[in-house]
């Protein structure tokens, strides 16, 4: 359940950006408005109900992950390129892809929290439940790792790797597909990533993710990933 002062607060903030004024959220929960200031970065509709993914992950962790922890993601985002206007103007694919050649003072802020709102706005959109995996899918899959099934275990071994906080993706590289797996909210588009290519599937194994209905049990939750990965957006990237 949302809380009636953290929804109020939602829709002062989404209302607000709305207007095309960039707002900082301080640490008491007050908006600021900040002049001059012509656009920001907008936390994204989840775009279903926070129980739609249920039994399998459970809505008060999807309100929490979009609510709170995607929108803070977004917020510090915003309060990066604040502090360096020379970012001002950049899609969040522009600046993520370029962590090496952003400026020192918030290039930690850029990776993580910029990184973060994209992985998240990704994230959202590869859930859905009751989906099957379509022509190009299958047919990707089955050429680069054998099986649906060999390609299911190698990914969940992926997603079980992650020390810590990270993600577990497959991407796509001149038509070859191959999973990896990344730290923190660091993705494969970025400069910085040790292997790059373009997300088509992707796992978010940070324990916000799981945690309040697995609690350690990663293995659990990864396995029933499977019940919520929307097959249908999967086909859509593996086409474009
Ligand atoms: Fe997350």
């Amino acid at each position: 359940m949302i809380m009636k002062n953290e929804r109020r607060d939602f829709l002062k903030t989404a209302a607000i950006i709305s207007l095309g004024t960039a707002t900082h959220i301080s640490k008491a929960g007050n908006l600021l408005a900040v002049e001059g200031v012509t656009s920001a970065f907008e936390l994204p509709p989840l775009g279903y109900a926070f129980d739609a993914l249920e039994p399998y992950i459970d809505a008060q962790t999807m309100q929490i992950h979009h609510d709170k922890h995607h929108l803070a993601y977004v917020t510090k985002l915003n309060e990066a390129i604040e502090k360096e206007p020379s970012l001002k103007g950049k899609t969040l694919e522009e600046l993520i892809k370029n962590i090496n050649g952003t400026p020192e003072s918030v290039r930690g802020a850029i990776r993580n929290h910029g990184g973060g709102h994209w992985n998240h706005s990704m994230f959202w959109q590869l859930l859905k439940k009751d989906t099957k995996p379509q022509e190009k899918t299958l047919a990707a899959i089955n050429a680069n790792f054998d099986s649906m099934e060999n390609f299911k275990k190698e990914f969940e071994k992926s997603a079980m790797g992650v020390f810590g906080s990270g993600w577990a993706w497959v991407v796509v590289n001149n038509g070859k597909l191959s999973i990896i797996n990344t730290p923190n909210q660091d993705n494969p588009l970025m400069d910085i990533a040790t292997k790059q290519g373009k997300p088509i599937l992707a796992i978010d194994v940070w324990e916000h993710a799981y945690y309040l209905k697995y609690q350690n049990k990663r293995a659990e939750y990864v396995s029933n990933f499977w019940n919520v990965l929307n097959w249908d957006k999967v086909e859509t990237l593996v086409k474009g």
